[in-house]
């Protein structure tokens, strides 16, 4: 039998920060309610485009694992908003790296995405239909943000980060995953102007107005997660308390509280980052696990539950068994181009620039 071992990880968050109080200035809102509502207080904005953002993530997984790009068998690249539909961004990191060797596709379930390309990507490895696979999940949001809306606005930011995957006969990696899709609900959250139907409308692609109902999507995200944790717990054979760690999606603190309840795990063993950088969609999941790792709250031999739930709305849920080594082989030096601007200008160029466009759309 084999399996799917973890032996590689890195992240990479663009530098530029865009607080509450910058919100503030441009919508009306205020740092009490963003904290007290979602339990964020900040977010990253992009100044590269996300195959940027991902390539540096990747090659400090690469070098997490000891690998090189040369060794890469497959890409899969987890993300809502890639820099071209045709060429996909997997490519795009493959001709960065120049990991000529490696299969490229692109996965979009929202911010289940890096989730569900683990479970591909597994698959693929367990089944022999590749030795290894360098999974992403990044996310530029930014330029699709509908910054008028302040029910959305404070909500999202951009980041990247990847895992690498290798062939192993110790039972490690994904042990147990519950997928699902609440199809029927589907336009409660939708990005209206990114896609072809909105080009036969005659609207101007990536000119995004988000179709948001908060409330709606909170309930169904907790039910959604609760009940995939569950199945996963059962399909793993592990109780409750043999959950080590707990890194779910952070989209809003309320609903982790929420989760941690309904599954029963103390707050103590849930990992939140949510504050520093908001809901990365895609992103969120891996960067989480970085960052749990970084902190040195995986352990080796850790159970670690990660349920997550995105635009669809897809729900998930993942039970990863670590294995014995918590510390990265090597690192990159691998570095994104200096910002030159703050996060609050970087978000007036885009709503400039939104304001301005009168382009009519064009998918020849
Ligand atoms: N600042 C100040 N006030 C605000 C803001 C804001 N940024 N946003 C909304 N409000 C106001 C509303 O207008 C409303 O005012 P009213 O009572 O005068 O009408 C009031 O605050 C309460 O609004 P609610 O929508 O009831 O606020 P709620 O407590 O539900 O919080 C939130 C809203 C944060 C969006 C919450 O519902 C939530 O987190 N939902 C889930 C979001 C989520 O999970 N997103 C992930 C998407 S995944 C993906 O794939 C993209």
């Amino acid at each position: 039998m084999r399996y799917a071992e973890i032996t590689g990880w890195g992240k990479c968050l663009p530098p530029a920060v865009l607080t509450n109080d910058d919100l503030a200035t441009f919508l009306d809102t205020d740092d009490g309610w963003i904290r007290k509502r979602t339990g964020m207080q900040e977010r990253r904005i992009s100044h590269v485009p996300v195959s940027q953002l991902a390539y540096v993530a990747a090659q400090r997984a690469l070098a997490a694992a000891g690998q090189t790009a040369q060794d890469v068998d497959l890409i899969i690249f987890g993300t809502t908003t890639p820099d071209t539909i045709c060429p996909n961004s997997a490519s795009g990191v493959q001709k960065l790296l120049a990991a000529s060797n490696a299969a490229c596709m692109d996965l979009n379930t929202a911010c289940t995405s890096f989730l569900y390309s683990m479970t591909v990507a597994t698959s693929m490895v367990r089944t022999g239909v590749v030795r290894n696979a360098l999974v992403i999940g990044a996310e530029v949001i930014s330029p699709m943000m509908d910054w008028n809306n302040r029910n959305v606005a404070v909500l999202f930011g951009d980041g990247a980060a990847a895992f690498f995957l290798e062939s192993s006969e110790k039972p490690l990696g994904v042990m147990a995953e519950s997928l699902g899709c609440y199809g029927e609900v589907r336009d409660i959250l939708s990005l209206e102007g990114w896609g072809v139907e909105y080009a036969n409308q005659g609207r101007v692609l990536g000119d995004v107005q988000w179709q948001f109902e908060g409330q709606e999507i909170f309930k169904r995200a907790v039910k959604g997660m609760a009940d995939a944790c569950q199945v996963v717990l059962e399909k793993s054979g592990l109780a409750a308390d043999e959950v080590d760690l707990v890194v779910p999606h952070q989209a809003n603190l309320r609903i982790i509280d929420a989760l941690a309840n309904r599954a029963g795990v103390p707050a103590d063993k849930v990992f939140v980052n949510i504050h520093r950088y908001g809901n990365m969609s895609a992103a969120t999941a891996p960067i989480a696990l970085v960052e749990a790792l970084e902190e040195e709250r995986v352990k080796p031999g850790s159970n670690i539950l990660m349920p997550a739930f995105g635009g669809g709305l897809t729900w998930c849920a993942h039970l990863l068994k670590w294995g014995g080594r918590t510390q990265p082989l090597a690192t990159s030096d691998a570095e994104l181009p200096p910002c030159e601007k703050t996060a609050l200008e970087l978000v007036q160029e885009i709503i400039r620039r939104k304001s301005n466009d009168d382009t009519p759309a064009n998918i020849d």
